[in-house]
Parts: C-alpha cells; sequence; structure tokens
C-alpha cells in the first residue's frame, strides 16, 4: 500500500487542509521516524548526488543554501544541520566548494545509522529541533534543514536553532504563504502521511525575531505546493538570519 501511495504521489503530495488540532491528534510529526523512510529517500539522493557529479549543476533548493553559506564567506565555520536525514547536505556542500567543519542532527535513530554509515568521520547526533542538545552559541552556522514545517512545536525549534548559533541561522527550503494564515496541512511523504506547515510570511519573520534573529537574505527558488480551495500561490524560500 505504502507503495503504491508513493507512486502515486511521487516524493511529496497530496496535500490537504487540516486543523492544527487535527494534526496534533494523528501525530503527524512524528512520521519522519518511520524506519522504512531512509532507505526510500536514500534512493533520490543517491540519483541527485550523480546527477550533480555529471553535470556540476546544483538543483535550485540546494543552489540556494550554498549562495547564503558562500554570502558568509566565513573559514571553515562550525555548521550544525538540524533535520540531516542522511547527513548528505554536508556532501553537497562540499561538492559546491563550502569548506566547513559540519555536524548533524536528527530525530530519526534511523536516519543517523545511515548517517554514520556514509560518513563515519563526521559527528551525527539523534535528537529532537525542539531540544537540542548543544551548547548555547556551540556552533558559528545553524542549518534548520528543511524540518520546522514539519514541526508542530515550531517556535520552539526556530527558538533552539537561534539559541545553538554563534552568528548565523539559515532556515532552509521553507514553504510559506503571504496572505493566508499559517495552514497546516496533511501530505504523503515517501508513501507516508505526514505534516507540512505553510507558514505566513509575516507570522514566521515574527517568530525569527522574537527568537533573537534577523533577516539578512531571502532566496525564492520555487512555487508550490498548491493549496486545496485557495487562489493563493504558496512559494518555497531559505531565510538567512544573523543573531542581533
Ligand atoms: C525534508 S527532510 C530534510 C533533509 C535535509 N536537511 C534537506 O534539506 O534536504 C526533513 C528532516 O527533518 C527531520 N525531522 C523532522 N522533525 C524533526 C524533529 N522534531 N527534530 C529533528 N529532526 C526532525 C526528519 O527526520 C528529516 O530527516
Amino acid at each position: 500500500m505504502k507503495t503504491l501511495l508513493n507512486k502515486f504521489f511521487g516524493v511529496s503530495g497530496g496535500h490537504q487542509v487540516i486543523t492544527r488540532v487535527e494534526a496534533e491528534r494523528l501525530q503527524l510529526d512524528t512520521q519522519w521516524q518511520d524506519p522504512d523512510l531512509p532507505q526510500k529517500q536514500l534512493e533520490i539522493v543517491k540519483r541527485e548526488l550523480a546527477q550533480i557529479k555529471a553535470n556540476h549543476k546544483f538543483p535550485a533548493h540546494m543552489q540556494a543554501l550554498i549562495d547564503q553559506m558562500k554570502l558568509l564567506a566565513l573559514t571553515k565555520p562550525t555548521v550544525l544541520e538540524i533535520g540531516c536525514s542522511s547527513g548528505y547536505y554536508n556532501e553537497i556542500l562540499q561538492l559546491a566548494g563550502v569548506d566547513m567543519q559540519y555536524t548533524g542532527c536528527d530525530y530519526s535513530s534511523a536516519f543517523i545509522d545511515l548517517a554514520k554509515q556514509f560518513y563515519p568521520s563526521l559527528p551525527f547526533d539523534v535528537c529532537d529541533a525542539t531540544a537540542l542538545p548543544y551548547q548555547d552559541q556551540q556552533f558559528d552556522i545553524a542549518i534548520s534543514g528543511c524540518c520546522i514545517l514539519h514541526i508542530l512545536d515550531y517556535p520552539k525549534a526556530i527558538q533552539e536553532t537561534a539559541r545553538v548559533s554563534k552568528r548565523y541561522a539559515v532556515f532552509s527550503r521553507t514553504p510559506v504563504i503571504h496572505l493566508a494564515p499559517t495552514t497546516y496541512t496533511k501530505k504523503m511523504g515517501y508513501g507516508v502521511p505526514m505534516i507540512e506547515i505553510i507558514f505566513n510570511e509575516t507570522e514566521l519573520l515574527r517568530f525569527f525575531h522574537a527568537a533573537g534573529l534577523r533577516v539578512i537574505d531571502i532566496i525564492t527558488f520555487g512555487k508550490g505546493p498548491h493549496l486545496p480551495g485557495s487562489k493563493e500561490s504558496t512559494f518555497s524560500k531559505t531565510y538567512l538570519c544573523e543573531k542581533v
């Protein structure tokens, strides 16, 4: 059944608008811990990495993060990626010529097992984005790696990202909408039902501000998902913030 749904929706699709109460009841923010997910994602990541190596060209969502890391022009910064999956962004950034000391963390032990297998010399931790086991200001840059959209307590995840960062925080691949309020959707991701939060951008920027972050760069790299029943477009953006 999961395979059939995966074939039908691809990696991500079938968005349905739901209430926050419904999302909480279904515990949709725990779904990335499904032990079958890492292998499914891995197949796609392997293909993407092979294409990048062959064409020397990165997909737009990766290029956004690369551009912002290069904009900072720091010498070998310490970088934490929160929601790192199997740690492949470490390889992508290295391929793009971003030199850094990388640490990855994710709340899925299956993803972290894979990360340790692929990148045995790098540090990886299993932990929740809302309760990071790191010291205040431990990393020059904290990258929230496309994960707040999957976390019901996203204000806490934003605060934690800001807390462990000494200088900069990046919120990569974040779906936003401009007029409608923050909207909770249920979608199929890699064949399992999961939450995707589409943030009202003004609300999101106020949470960044409340966490002590000032936005210094925004890259809009895509449109979608289209929300059923709405005429308004959603956009995918990567936000670079500085600690104030
Ligand atoms: C869409 S993937 C992003 C992977 C990679 N960072 C990227 O940008 O392509 C989201 C990742 O966030 C992780 N995640 C979701 N909720 C989390 C939480 N509460 N704490 C830590 N990681 C979480 C998932 O396990 C998954 O690996």
